[in-house]
C-alpha cells in the first residue's frame, strides 16, 4: 500500500503521517528532509543561496545514511534551515536529481531500523502528483496561514527557539509563494486526492476521516 500526504508548511501531514504508519504498519518518507539535507549543505559550506550548480551537486551526491547523519544538526529543523531547504527546492536541477531516491523508497521500503515495510506513506509537497503519481491513496492536507503559523511558532517556542509569531507568519507565506508558483512540480493536489482543512478539523478528526477512506479502499481491493 502506497499513501501520499501532500499539503503546506505545518498544516499537519507530519502528525497524520506519522499516525497512519504506526496504525497500518508502514514505512514513513518525510520527503522535507531532502531538501533540508540539501539546504543545510548550503549553509554549513557558506553557499550563496542562489548558487543552482552547487545545491544540485548536493542533491547529486545525496544519500540515504547522508541525510540521516544531517538531519542530527540543530539547524536541519531550524527557521535558518527550513528557509534553505525552500529555496533549493525551487530549482528544477535539484528536484530533478531527488526525485529517484524518493521514487526507490516505494520499491524496498523499510522501517528506521532497516526492516522491510509492506508499504509507504509519504509527505510532502509533490508526492501525489510527481513522486508517486500510482499511489493507492492520496490526501491532500491544508489550513491557513496564521493557524498553521501559529502551531509552527508553539513548536519553535516548545523547542527553545527564539522567533517571534510575526516572523514565523511571514516565512510560512513565503514558503507557501515558493512552493505554489516554482516552475518545476508546484505544489498542488493530486486530481483524485481527497482534501482536509485542519483549520476547521483537529488531528483526531482528520485520522478518523483518513482511515475511513483507507479501510474502504482495502475493502475494496478483497472483494
Ligand atoms: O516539509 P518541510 O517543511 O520539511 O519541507 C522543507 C521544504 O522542502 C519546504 O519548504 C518545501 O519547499 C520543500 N519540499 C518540496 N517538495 C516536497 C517536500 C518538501 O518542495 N515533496
Amino acid at each position: 500500500m502506497i499513501i501520499t500526504i501532500d499539503g503546506p508548511a505545518a498544516a499537519g501531514k507530519g502528525t497524520l503521517a506519522r499516525a497512519l504508519a504506526a496504525k497500518y504498519g508502514l514505512a514513513y518518507f518525510d520527503t522535507g528532509m531532502v531538501y533540508r539535507a540539501v539546504g543545510l549543505q548550503m549553509l554549513l559550506n557558506q553557499n550563496n543561496a542562489d548558487d543552482e550548480k552547487a545545491a544540485e551537486t548536493y542533491a547529486k551526491n545525496l544519500t540515504f545514511p547522508l541525510m540521516i547523519q544531517l538531519s542530527e544538526h540543530p539547524d536541519f529543523r531550524s527557521a535558518k534551515g527550513g528557509k534553505a531547504a525552500s529555496i533549493v527546492s525551487a530549482y528544477p536541477s535539484v528536484r530533478k536529481a531527488l526525485l529517484k531516491m524518493q521514487q526507490d523508497f516505494a520499491l524496498n521500503p523499510v522501517f528506521k531500523d532497516g526492516t522491510p515495510a509492506h508499504g509507504v506513506i509519504y509527505d510532502g509537497r509533490d508526492t501525489g502528483t510527481v513522486v508517486c503519481p500510482q499511489a493507492d491513496v492520496k490526501f491532500f492536507i491544508t489550513a491557513s496561514s496564521e493557524v498553521r503559523a501559529l502551531r509552527r511558532y508553539k513548536e519553535f517556542q516548545e523547542k527553545g527557539i527564539e522567533i517571534s509569531y510575526d516572523e514565523v507568519l511571514k516565512d510560512v507565506k513565503a514558503r507557501d509563494e515558493r512552493d505554489a508558483t516554482r516552475a518545476s512540480s508546484p505544489m498542488k493536489p493530486a486530481e483524485d486526492a481527497v482534501i482536509f482543512d485542519t483549520s476547521e478539523l483537529n488531528i483526531e478528526e482528520v485520522l478518523q476521516k483518513a482511515c475511513h477512506l483507507i479501510d474502504s479502499w482495502q475493502k475494496k481491493l478483497e472483494k
